[in-house]
């Protein structure tokens, strides 16, 4: 296991009605005037955004708003929310949705006391030093947003759609509602997304080569076992309280890190995913329901032991000790037949993507330099990615 600390100071507040205790929780801290952060209605259609307007005022916070953030979020809005949050004198950034609204309200909490542009930060320019604290009301499970240190934002430079994340503490949410109530809305493409994100999360610090890592190994095949399980549930009947609050609590300890400490951590199949979101604009979780068993399958030779282990202990394959790379393989084909079930897409062809267009996601994702390398678990230079894609875009059911 790897050396580590382990610092995540949100304070989590989980179950049926919690936002309502919006407002006190902001008061509690002190905060007097909140930017309210939403999405493209769904906030307003199902009340939430009324109720948690109300609690504010209850508790005497002031209160903006600004409505809009689209899934894949733009730097647009970030720019307004930034001028907003400095006009009115905000003191706390109260993102209302999803990962799109909470990475947007992010941005803007580290764009404000910022003198440049606040995308300096995605492009690696420039370090955080200061923002605006950030108070989250989830309303997917899914990016883990609500419990990460990461912003993920897009921006037009020069013709190309640039898809770039970002890491700092002062990103990390002081608390964050979570009522998993709120997820009976979604649609069952959003709710699949939502899975497919949460698993990915915990795969890419699944497959790693650190050794001696037994206690985070089991607690992300159990996470995931449980995601399986839960999400059909919820396919079977979407009020169903208890599987809505398992995934809700599984997205949000997919993505804290609580998984990840002590290990390596890959990442190459999420920065794969985020040129596919970038050029075709679409769901994250549905690029990564392409790409990540493409990723898994040329990999598998890497390490085919943990491979098969996967399949055998998050989807009880039989371990096949004679011939293990059956049993691994036989484990893509089950989160393949999984997504399949939640009516995710498996190819290129699924998500409106196209093979021609390999090249220019390859120039995306590694720039110009003919060195650049994706990932941990297998170090995938320029050819390798082409692979990659090459079988996300062939994959047949
Ligand atoms: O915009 P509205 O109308 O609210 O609709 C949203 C949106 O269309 C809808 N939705 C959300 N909650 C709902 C609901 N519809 C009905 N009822 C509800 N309760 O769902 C759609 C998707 O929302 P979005 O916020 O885009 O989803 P998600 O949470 O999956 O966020 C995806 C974004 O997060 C980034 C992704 O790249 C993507 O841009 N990520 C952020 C990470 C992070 N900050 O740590 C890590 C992830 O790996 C990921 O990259
Ligand atoms: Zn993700």
């Amino acid at each position: 296991m790897e050396n580590f600390e382990y610092c995540r100071p949100t304070r989590y507040v989980f179950g049926k009605g919690t936002e309502e205790q919006t407002g006190k929780l902001l008061k509690e801290y002190g905060y007097k005037k909140a930017l309210i952060v939403y999405g493209g209605g769904s906030a307003v259609r199902t009340g939430l955004l009324g109720r948690v307007q109300d609690s504010l005022e209850h508790a005497g916070i002031e209160h903006i708003a600004l409505g809009g953030v689209r899934p894949n979020p733009r730097a647009d809005l970030v720019y307004a929310g930034i001028k907003m949050g400095r006009d009115e004198k905000v003191d706390v950034i109260l993102p209302v949705g999803g990962g799109s609204v909470i990475d947007t309200a992010k941005a803007i909490g580290i764009g404000i006391p910022y003198s440049g542009d606040f995308f300096d930060f995605y492009t690696e320019k420039a370090v955080p030093q200061a923002g605006v604290p950030i108070c989250t009301v989830l309303t997917i499970p899914a990016a883990g947003s609500e419990g990460s240190d990461r912003s993920v934002v897009e921006k037009e430079i020069d013709g190309v759609v640039c898809k770039n994340g970002t890491a700092s503490p002062f990103i990390v949410p002081v608390f964050s509602i979570l009522n998993p109530e709120l997820t009976y809305t979604l649609p069952n493409y959003q709710t699949a997304c939502g899975v497919v994100d949460m698993m990915a999360h915990i795969m890419e610090r699944y497959f790693t080569n650190t050794q001696g890592v037994a206690v985070t190994d089991r607690m992300c095949e159990g996470i995931l076992a449980a995601i399986v399980e839960n999400a059909l549930a919820v396919f079977a009947d979407g009020k169903n309280y208890d599987a809505r609050a398992n995934l809700m609590w599984a997205g949000t300890l997919a993505h804290n890190n609580i998984c990840g400490v002590g290990r390596v951590q890959d990442w190459a199949s999420h920065h794969i995913e985020h040129t596919l979101s970038a050029l075709y604009d679409v769901a994250h979780g549905a690029g990564l329901a392409v790409i990540f068993p493409a990723w898994m399958e040329y990999t598998l030779k890497h390490d085919v032991m943990r491979f098969a282990q996967f399949a055998s202990r998050v989807f009880n394959c039989d371990m096949d000790f004679s011939d293990p790379e059956r049993t691994a393989r036989e484990g893509i084909q089950a989160l393949r037949h999984f997504y399949k079930q939640l009516g995710m897409p498996l190819n290129f062809s699924d998500i409106g993507a196209r093979e021609q267009d390999i090249p220019l996601l390859l120039n995306m994702l590694c720039g110009s330099d003919p060195e650049h390398l994706e990932g941990n678990f297998m170090k995938l230079r320029r050819e390798d990615c082409e692979q990659i894609l090459r079988l996300a875009a062939h994959y047949q059911s």
